[in-house]
């Protein structure tokens, strides 16, 4: 039977919050993904995560990240999914890194044929929403099926049941 994958980046340290920096001991996406798998106790999850890790700094990290999306870097990833096959639906969460998802996200859809899946983004950020992430992943899965996807407020990501409910009619 067709399955759903929740795959997701997501990362821990500062980050700006609400206009300040704050210490986050678990990243938004990764709370957003809980409240998701609670409702979706069938669906298997994924966590993209690079070999070389980002700053826990906030204002180094976005220099870091600013320096990979300047080079078109494909961060290593330390893992891989087993069996892509077997989904045909792709939950896929990200931060908003300067108007994009992090590198990571691209190496992730490069790395699979998405040809006929349906993929949900979702996106936490602290202002600019998708930004221009849509039509970045767009393009580097060709083949698959994209949803409007939903854009969530990180500071608000432990109460953001509207959102999650959006996510997962999307995912139906
Ligand atoms: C490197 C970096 C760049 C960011 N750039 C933006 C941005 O351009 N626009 C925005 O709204 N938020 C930006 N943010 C804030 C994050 O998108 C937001 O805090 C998000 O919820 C973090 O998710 P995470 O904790 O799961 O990694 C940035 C954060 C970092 C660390």
């Amino acid at each position: 039977m067709a399955k759903t994958l929740i795959a997701f980046y997501s990362r821990r340290g500062q980050n700006y919050v609400d206009g300040s920096i704050r210490n986050l001991e678990k990243g938004n996406n990764e709370v957003i993904v809980e409240k998701i798998k609670a409702l979706l106790p069938d669906a298997d999850v994924f966590q993209i995560d690079t070999v070389k890790k980002y700053s826990p700094d906030y204002m180094v990290c976005i220099e870091e990240a600013k320096e990979e999306l300047r080079a078109k870097a494909r961060p290593q990833l330390t893992a891989k999914v087993e069996n892509m096959d077997q989904y045909d639906t792709i939950i896929l969460g990200y931060p908003n890194w300067w108007g994009l998802p992090p590198m990571a996200i691209f190496t992730f859809l490069e790395s699979y044929d998405f040809s006929g899946k349906t993929i949900v983004p979702f996106c936490s950020h602290e202002g600019s929403g998708l930004g221009g992430s849509i039509r970045q992943i767009n393009m580097a899965a060709p083949g698959a099926k994209f949803t409007a996807g939903v854009a969530i407020h990180g500071a608000a990501a432990s109460h953001c049941d509207r959102e999650v409910k959006q996510i997962i009619a999307q995912a139906e």
